[in-house]
């Protein structure tokens, strides 16, 4: 590995509250450049990490280092090197687009003049030229969280942390968003970042997916999908899913069954093979199907595969 690419580093992280494991022996490298994404479902750790890895709580053990900084020793040189748009990061509504970046850019410490030359080309970057005057109160959500982003850009952070950047932004506004990260990372930019939509995690170049404090996948997108999953996914049209699914899950001729809109995902290690008894056995139940196909897994069947076996395993 060369260590001069390593942007953040955390070996056997871990975080106890009372008997409660939050984070549990976690350990990873983003490497300079690189996006990766942490995903896992509500209350997987994942803030939980990142607080760790800004030096804004404290390991129960394990170590880490951001930009050389060792996590524990050295938060505040990491804080004054870092962005970070937390989870709850919060605007001001009641003022404007060019205050709310003032205000954070103040809290760093970048002098007035340099961070007035800053915001025009941070805007520009971000989507928001020309708004400099609007409250943030009249900003739409997806606005909002690129202002979040742009005051997290005051300083030139060398990375960043992005946590959920994307949660409850329209389609269009998180197309947006990603495009803003992929050009900062191609500028060289670290960037961390949570989420728990699945079709996101494709747009990082390596992660790792979080299942109650522990790491249970990793790798980059294509890799997970390719080598990780053992299982295959059968995608299965058919009417009447509410007598489909418990027949289908009652069977057992699949490991997991998962419901994705109106069609059904039959997970197994040898999924492909039950096609034609799973045919008969909702015709049985009286199920039409339009079609059961051996299909590519997503990254959300590899997820659900996952956490079965990291269950199973228990
Ligand atoms: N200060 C705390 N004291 C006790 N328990 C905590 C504390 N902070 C977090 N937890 C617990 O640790 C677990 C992990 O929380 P965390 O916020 O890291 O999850 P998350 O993956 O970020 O979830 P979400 O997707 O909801 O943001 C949760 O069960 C949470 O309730
Ligand atoms: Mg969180």
């Amino acid at each position: 590995m060369d260590l001069n690419s390593v942007s953040l580093f955390t070996k056997n992280l871990t975080k106890h509250f009372d008997h409660f494991t939050a984070v549990d022996d976690v350990s990873f490298v983003v490497h300079r450049g690189e996006i990766f994404g942490l995903l896992g479902p509500n209350g997987a750790g994942k803030t939980t990490t990142i607080r760790m890895l800004l030096g804004l709580l404290a390991p129960t053990s394990g170590v880490g280092a951001v930009l050389g900084y060792d996590i524990v020793k050295q938060a505040e040189e990491i804080r004054s090197r870092v962005g970070y748009v937390s989870q709850k990061f919060s605007l001001y509504s009641d003022l404007t687009v060019a205050e709310n970046f003032n205000f954070y850019g103040g809290v760093y410490g970048i002098a007035r003049q340099l961070l007035a030359a800053r915001r025009d080309e941070i805007l520009r970057t971000v989507g928001l030229d020309g708004q400099d005057n609007v409250r943030v109160s009249n900003l739409a959500g997806g606005s909002r969280q690129r202002l979040a982003l742009a005051c997290a850009l005051a300083h030139q952070p060398e990375f960043l942390f992005l946590d959920e950047p994307t949660a409850g932004v329209d389609p269009i506004s998180r197309r947006a968003l990603w495009d803003l990260v992929y050009d900062l990372a191609e500028r060289g930019t670290s960037i961390l970042v949570t989420t728990h939509y699945m079709d996101e995690a494709e747009n990082c170049h390596r992660l790792a997916f979080v299942y109650q404090g522990k790491i249970v996948a990793e790798g980059t997108p294509h890799a997970v999908k390719e080598e990780q999953m053992r299982a295959q996914v059968v995608e299965i049209d058919c009417d009447n899913i509410d007598a489909a699914l418990p027949a289908l899950r009652d069977a057992k001729l699949f490991d997991e069954i998962a419901l994705y809109g109106s069609l059904i995902h039959a997970i197994g290690e040898n999924a492909a093979a039950n096609i034609a008894p799973a045919r008969d056995l909702l015709r049985a139940h009286g199920v039409a199907v339009k079609s059961a196909e051996a299909i590519l897994p997503s990254l959300e069947d590899v997820f659900i595969a996952r956490l079965r076996r990291a269950d199973n395993s228990r």
